[in-house]
C-alpha cells in the first residue's frame, strides 16, 4: 500500500508547470514534500522554469485542490525556486524569410511554415524581426504582454501551439523607445539571438525579416552566419525585381538561398486559374538567382477560421507541408 506521502506526491506530480509545458513529475520539480500533522499543513518546495505569478499561481491553485479538497489538509505552503530548463540555442537550423518588397506574404509564409514544420515533428522557433511591421503576434494570436524575462535581462519566447515566438512588437513599449536609437534590426536580432532563452532542442528557427535588401542580409550574417534564405515574391514584376536584389545581396555575403516561394500565384475558381497579379514572378527570380521555385501558393483564405494559417487538410496547407519537407531535405544534404 502506498503511504499518504507517496499518493500525494503522485497526484502533485501530475500538475503542469506552464513555464516548461511539462508536469512536475516529468521534470522532477518537487524538491521537497512534507506533512506537518499537528497543523495539518503540507509544505512543498517546487522548482519552476520561470518564477513569475502567471505561472506559479496556476501551480498553486492546482496543488491546493489536491492537498485541501482531495486529501483534506487544512493548509498548503509552497516555496518556488527558479531553475530555467533553457539555455541559448546552438544546434538549430536558421531560415530567413526575405522578400525585398513589403506586403508580399513573408509573415504568412513564416507562420505557415512554422506550423508545417511542427506538424512534421520539428521543434520550431520564430523570430518576428520586422521592426516597424511586426504582426506575427496577431497572426499567431499571441498577447505580447505575456512575455517573461529573468533578472539578468534574458527573455523567454512565448509558446503557441508548441511553437516558440518572439516579436519586435513585444519590445516596443513606449517607455523603452530610447534603446532603439541606431540600427534597429541589429539590436532586435542581438536580443533574439543572444538574450533569448530558446528551448535548447529547437530544430528550426525561422526569421520573418523586414522588407529591404543589403542591410537585412548583413544583419543575418552577423548573428546567424549559417542561415539559409527563402525569398518570397508575388508574380508581379514590382515584387520580383526587388526580390532579385535581396537575393543578390544575400549571395554576396555567401548565404545559401534555399529557393523562391511565389505567393498569391493565382486565384483558382471552378478549376480555372486566374493570374490576378501577373505570372512567373517566382520563375524570374529563380532563373536570375539560379535557385529553384520551392512553392507556388494560390490566393486563398484559410477555411479553419484562422486568418492566416491553413490547416493540413486545405490545399494551401498541403503546399506548405511540401515546402517544409523540401526545406528539411535541403538541411539534411
Ligand atoms: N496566399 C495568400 N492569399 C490571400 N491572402 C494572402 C496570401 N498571402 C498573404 N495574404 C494576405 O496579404 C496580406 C500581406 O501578407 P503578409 O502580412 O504575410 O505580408 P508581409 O510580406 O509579411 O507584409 P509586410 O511587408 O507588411 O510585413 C495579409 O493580409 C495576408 O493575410
Ligand atoms: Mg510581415
Amino acid at each position: 500500500m502506498p503511504d499518504t506521502l507517496e499518493l500525494l506526491n503522485a497526484a502533485l506530480g501530475g500538475i503542469i508547470d506552464p513555464s516548461r509545458e511539462k508536469t512536475l513529475g516529468e521534470t522532477g520539480a518537487i524538491r521537497h514534500l512534507g506533512i506537518d500533522p499537528e497543523t495539518s499543513t503540507v509544505k512543498m518546495l517546487i522548482e519552476v522554469g520561470v518564477k513569475a505569478p502567471e505561472f506559479t499561481q496556476k501551480i498553486t491553485r492546482a496543488a491546493a485542490k489536491i492537498v485541501k479538497l482531495d486529501h483534506g489538509y487544512k493548509s498548503l505552503v509552497i516555496e518556488y525556486e527558479e531553475k530555467p530548463s533553457y539555455r541559448p540555442i546552438t544546434n538549430r537550423h536558421v531560415v530567413g524569410i526575405a522578400s525585398g518588397k513589403g506586403g508580399v506574404g513573408k509573415s504568412s509564409v513564416t507562420a505557415n511554415l512554422a506550423y508545417a514544420l511542427t506538424s512534421i515533428g520539428k521543434k520550431v522557433g520564430v523570430i518576428d524581426a520586422d521592426v516597424y511591421g511586426a504582426n506575427l503576434p496577431i497572426i499567431f494570436g499571441i498577447d505580447g504582454t505575456a512575455i517573461g524575462g529573468t533578472e539578468d535581462g534574458k527573455i523567454y519566447p512565448v509558446k503557441k501551439d508548441g511553437i516558440e515566438v518572439v516579436s519586435a512588437a513585444f519590445l516596443m513599449e513606449p517607455d523603452k523607445a530610447l534603446m532603439w536609437r541606431g540600427p534597429m534590426l541589429t539590436k532586435i536580432l542581438k536580443i533574439f539571438f543572444e538574450d533569448t532563452l530558446w528551448d535548447p532542442k529547437l530544430d528550426y528557427l525561422l526569421i520573418d525579416l523586414p522588407p529591404g535588401t543589403g542591410d537585412v542580409a548583413m544583419d543575418i550574417k552577423t548573428f546567424a552566419p549559417d542561415a539559409k534564405m527563402v525569398i518570397v515574391t508575388t508574380p508581379h514584376e514590382s515584387a520580383s525585381a526587388v526580390a532579385i536584389k535581396a537575393g543578390y545581396a544575400a549571395r554576396q555575403l555567401g548565404q545559401d538561398l534555399l529557393g523562391v516561394i511565389e505567393n498569391m500565384a493565382y486565384y483558382e475558381t471552378a478549376g480555372t486559374r486566374h493570374y490576378i497579379f501577373g505570372k512567373d514572378g517566382g520563375k524570374a527570380v529563380a532563373i536570375k538567382l539560379g535557385i529553384p521555385v520551392i512553392g507556388e501558393i494560390p490566393i486563398s483564405q484559410p477555411q479553419s477560421g484562422h486568418h492566416s494559417v491553413f490547416a493540413d487538410t486545405e490545399e494551401n496547407g498541403l503546399i506548405y507541408l511540401a515546402i517544409a519537407r523540401r526545406i528539411i531535405r535541403s538541411f539534411d544534404l
